[in-house]
């Protein structure tokens, strides 16, 4: 029997919209958007609590049996992440949580561990998944594929809006060269680095406003979706 459920896979690199337009997309086709970024980020939050040296992959693949992470959909609709019952949501945007990420994302016994808990919630529902392996290792059959860029220097221009917007504002050149390293240790990891699947549709946004972008993107998921019909 044919799955039941839509997935929808967006990959791409760090500040590319992702998860705003995501999360815009699955809205309007009613679809439940799921943030595995934030995912990798609560482990990475977890391991920043309990002082465990970045480094050491054996440290924090030691963790994970303790971890209790779960992702909670609220009544706003939005994807919260709870850890022992605690909601971290806002926490793990932090600028030290995101270069732990990527570093804790590097860790094959993380992503070994989380791929159970995003194939699942693809298996429940028709899903819109950002993240950086969607389309490559956690949904290969996925209905639609994409990957979603800009240049870098758009990329750090929004993400410094992002900051600024949520308080927490980082000078330009700083989250550059944050955004440049990050995307360079997700691309040369040796379990399931940041690519674009064959099968992907290319979008870039970097000559795009948002609306423009969410505009691209539900026409992309649109049509592919008509043709799986
Ligand atoms: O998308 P983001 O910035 O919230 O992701 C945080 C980190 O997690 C980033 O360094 C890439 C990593 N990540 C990953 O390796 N695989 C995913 N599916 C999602 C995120």
């Amino acid at each position: 029997m044919k799955h039941p459920f839509h997935a929808v896979a967006i990959d791409g690199p760090s500040g590319a919209g992702k998860s705003s337009l995501a999360r815009r997309a699955a809205a309007q086709l009613h679809f439940l958007y799921v943030d595995t970024g934030a995912i990798y980020r609560s482990i990475a939050w977890y391991a920043l609590q309990k002082k465990v040296p970045l480094e050491q992959a054996d440290a924090i693949a030691a963790l994970l049996p303790e971890i209790h992470v779960e992702i909670s959909y609220g009544a706003d609709g939005l994807q919260h992440m709870l850890i022992d019952g605690e909601d971290i949501t806002a926490e793990i945007r932090r600028p030290e949580v995101s270069a732990a990420a990527s570093k804790v994302a590097a860790v094959p016994a993380v992503r070994a561990y989380l791929l159970e808990m995003q194939r699942r919630l693809a298996l429940e529902n028709n899903v819109i998944m950002d993240g950086r392996d969607i389309g490559t290792v956690v949904l290969p059959e996925a209905d639609c594929k994409i990957f979603l860029t800009a240049s870098d220097h758009v990329r750090a221009q929004r993400r410094c809006r992002e900051l600024a917007d949520r308080g927490t504002p980082v000078d330009y050149e700083t989250v550059l060269e944050d955004m440049r390293r990050r995307d360079e240790q997700d691309r040369t990891r040796a379990v399931a680095p940041l690519q674009q699947a064959e099968d992907a549709v290319l979008l870039d946004t970097s000559a795009m406003n948002f609306e423009q972008s969410a505009a691209a993107l539900v026409q992309i998921i649109e049509e592919k979706l008509a043709h799986e019909a």
